[in-house]
């Protein structure tokens, strides 16, 4: 498939639009989201997950079906709240208080 953007494609074969998992650590301070910065918010992003996820190649199997179609999260509110407040409980508050992690030029 052509795309303006192929990820990791790029780099290596049948893989056009393939993206690296990224770690979650500390998500809740790295908006925006996703390659392309698409999602300002992780309550966006958890949406996505619910009810947006479009049919691609190189969809993970774990967004699929064993028939190969999409399978959309299909959230609750309670859920959602619940997944988003789960990314949350991911930010390591050392890191921002600390003053040692303040400037990443200092010894
Ligand atoms: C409810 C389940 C899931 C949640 C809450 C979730 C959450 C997230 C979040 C918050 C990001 C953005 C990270 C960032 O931009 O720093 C992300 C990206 C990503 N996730 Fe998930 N994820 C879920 C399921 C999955 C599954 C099943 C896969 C398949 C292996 C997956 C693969 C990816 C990939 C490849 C990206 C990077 C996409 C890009 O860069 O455009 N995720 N996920």
């Amino acid at each position: 498939m052509e795309y303006e953007d192929q990820g990791i494609g790029n780099l290596q074969a049948n893989a056009n639009g393939e993206f690296i998992v990224p770690s979650l650590r500390n998500v809740a301070l790295t908006a925006p989201y996703m390659h392309d910065g698409r999602f300002q918010t992780l309550e966006e992003v958890v949406e996505h997950y619910s009810s947006q996820i479009k049919p691609h190649p190189q969809l993970h199997e774990f967004l699929k079906y064993p028939n190969g179609e999409v399978q959309q999260g299909n959230f609750t509110e309670y859920e959602k709240r619940a997944l988003v407040a789960f990314l949350n409980t991911l930010t390591d508050q050392l890191l921002i208080t600390d003053e040692r992690f303040s400037d990443p030029f200092s010894e």
